[in-house]
């Protein structure tokens, strides 16, 4: 058995983040990424696997036979932003930058292999996955497809969170990210001159009206108890100030935290869609592509994951989100196959307001080690878990 110093992991932490924030690619293309993590895994000597003719990692350390998988995962991709921190280690590829923290996520994930590689036996094998894609929806069910899940018992992970100090986890029970689905919506009416509306049929009056009534799903229909959200984000219309339209084009996304309320939502974006083209005598055509579903921690698994989060940084220094966040994240698709429980780590600068995917977005460095040392933990305390049954 190895003993790990700390310190000294804490600093490789750092620079395995920095080389990765200086070189970020998007998703599924992180070919430079996957290198550098096989090649730290292989300086571990940790058995590790590329997706065929893909980017990302799976790693397996092994544990007790017969004992289901622990997982551990981080996303490892970057965003279209152009980097505008200043930072003497940012972004060296144009239109690229690491703006949600993934180059942490993977540096964390690193570290708590080496910390795992050190112990000369682990209650459960651990499995690492170094998923491609997460900004894009994607990763997720891919890794899933080459068999990320086999034999798993749970799984972890976590985000780095500017609204928490660095050295706290926030541990949250239930729903900790929102379902996202986005729509599009097509409106075929009868196009003419602006001057003679009655042999038209105008889609930006269809249209309009339609965002007006998508507005009323959320704040009539909807539980107020139950947060959802249903954005228009593209309307396009027109050519020119004497034609009326006789095409729109809508598109959104839909966001809530309860299945049945997604549901509903689905139906009534259709319903409203449906009405207002009979009242206008104009066709719409509606489609609604399902992304991600609800990230929902499961309870034994959270349990196990405060336990651990406790060991490193205190029980003080655990903490939960207050609300849950409606943004989507692809975690959801593996807990929806296996428990597991989604962690935030604390990595605010102070006086920094910048949120993740902005162009100025940082985070402290220190959560590194601290979330290297939670997944090993969680890895070990869920292992010891499943071992007993
Ligand atoms: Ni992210």
């Amino acid at each position: 058995m190895v003993t790990v110093s700390y310190a000294k992991l804490s600093d490789k932490l750092v620079s395995i983040r920095r080389d990765l924030h200086r070189f970020p690619e998007l998703g599924w293309r992180e070919e430079r990424t996957t290198e550098k993590i096989c090649e730290v895994l292989d300086e571990l000597k940790i058995p590790h696997r590329r997706l065929p003719g893909l980017t990302g990692v799976i790693a397996d350390i092994p544990g007790t036979e017969g004992v289901p998988v622990v997982a551990l995962r981080a996303d490892i991709d970057a965003l279209p932003i152009h980097e505008e921190t200043n930072l003497e280690f940012a972004s060296s590829i144009e239109g690229n930058m690491h703006a949600c923290g993934h180059d942490g996520h993977v540096s964390m994930l690193l570290g708590a292999a080496e910390i795992l590689a050190s112990e000369s036996a682990l209650p459960a094998p651990v499995r690492l996955l170094f998923q491609p894609a997460e900004e894009l929806g994607a990763g997720a069910l891919k890794m899933i497809e080459h068999g990320a899940l086999k034999d798993v018992g749970m799984i972890f992970g976590g985000h780095i969170d500017r609204h928490f100090k660095a050295g706290v986890i926030a541990v949250t029970d239930g729903v900790v990210n929102a379902s996202a689905d986005k729509f599009v919506i097509d409106i075929t009416g009868k196009g003419g001159h602006a001057a003679r509306p009655h042999e038209t049929v105008d889609a930006v009056i269809a249209g309009s009206l339609l965002v007006i009534a998508l507005q009323t799903i959320v704040s009539r229909e909807v539980n107020p108890a139950h947060p959802s959200v249903v954005t228009v984000g593209k309307f396009e219309a027109g050519t020119a100030s004497n034609v009326i339209a006789g095409r729109c084009h809508m598109e959104g996304t839909i966001r809530t935290q309860d299945d049945e309320v997604r549901r509903h939502l689905h139906e009534a974006l259709f319903r409203m869609a449906q009405s207002v083209g009979q009242l206008h005598g104009a066709t719409i055509d509606c489609r609604i592509v399902e992304s991600l579903p609800v990230l929902t921690n499961t309870l034994a698994a959270t349990d196990i994951a405060r336990r651990a989060a406790a060991a490193v940084v205190g029980s003080k220094r655990v903490e939960a989100m207050a609300t849950a966040n409606m943004g989507g994240e692809d975690f959801s698709f593996y807990i929806h196959e296996v428990p597991g429980c989604y962690v935030r780590f604390g990595g605010q600068v102070e006086g920094c307001v910048f949120p993740a995917h902005s162009s100025k977005f940082v985070f402290d460095e220190a959560c590194l080690l601290v979330g290297a040392q939670y997944l090993a933990e969680v890895a070990k305390t869920a292992g010891e878990t499943l071992r007993v049954g």
